[in-house]
């Protein structure tokens, strides 16, 4: 897989480049790239923004900037771009990301994300250079690296070699392996503390038993289980 994200801030990402399923990924050859839409734009200010027309508060991300971006890195007209590859402009308003979303980006050999800034995109972008619009969830974010980030998290942990052995993804919160369901609960060392115990099941060794309950768990806490705020 393939990822490149637009952005106005590449060094936004470099932590989250250190995290240990990312180096994994890439140590599988999946490449994730930064185009910083500044390195591109026509304009001899170096400007990539510009106020509403109309009025009205922020800044809006030009389309003549994203347009140079777009074809600086892939050497044709964004028009004919998205239908080649996805072309995902990270948006509040946009589909919400779950976990089935995350699958269908998985299987994609390619991703291009476009983060936007301040009041977002001109709205072209998202009419004539996008093919989908994408968000992490119904509140706005002062930028779109943000999302991006959870979005490359979620998408990279999935691929084959991006976790360890240990650390599967196939069977965790609303996979298919539990029906969509939320993860069962996990335990650890002690097995007692201030007296609450770990349920005996898990300490049986019975393995078909704790398959059992584990299902139960997941099934019993359906969904939206968490709890409110305090
Ligand atoms: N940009 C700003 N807010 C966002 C959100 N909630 N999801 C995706 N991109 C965003």
């Amino acid at each position: 897989m393939e990822i490149d994200v637009f952005t106005l801030f590449p060094e936004a990402f470099a932590w989250f480049e250190r995290q240990r399923h990312v180096v994994r990924a890439a140590e599988h050859d999946h490449r994730l790239a930064y185009v910083n839409y500044r390195d591109h734009t026509p304009l001899s200010a170096g400007q990539v923004d510009d106020t509403p027309f109309g009025g009205g508060a922020g800044m809006v991300l030009r389309v003549d900037v994203v347009d140079a971006a777009l074809r600086a890195r892939y050497g044709r007209d964004p028009v004919e771009l998205r239908t080649e590859r996805p072309v995902i402009a990270l948006s509040p308003g946009g589909r919400v990301l779950d976990d089935r979303l995350v699958d269908e980006l998985a299987r994609e050999p390619s991703l291009t994300l476009l983060s936007g800034r301040y009041e977002g995109f001109d709205e072209r972008v998202l009419e004539h250079f996008a093919s989908s619009q994408l968000s992490i969830g119904r509140y706005v974010l002062a930028g779109g690296e943000l999302a991006a980030m959870v979005v490359c998290d979620a998408v990279l942990r999935k691929l084959p070699g991006a976790l360890g052995h240990e650390e599967s993804a196939v069977e965790e919160s609303f996979s298919e392996a539990l029906d969509g369901g939320p993860e069962y609960p996990h335990y650890t060392r002690p097995a007692e503390f201030r007296g609450w115990r770990v349920p005996d099941v898990l300490l049986s060794g019975h393995h078909a038993r704790i398959r059992e309950w584990r299902l139960a768990q997941s099934r019993a806490r359906g969904p939206g289980a968490g709890g409110s705020l305090p």
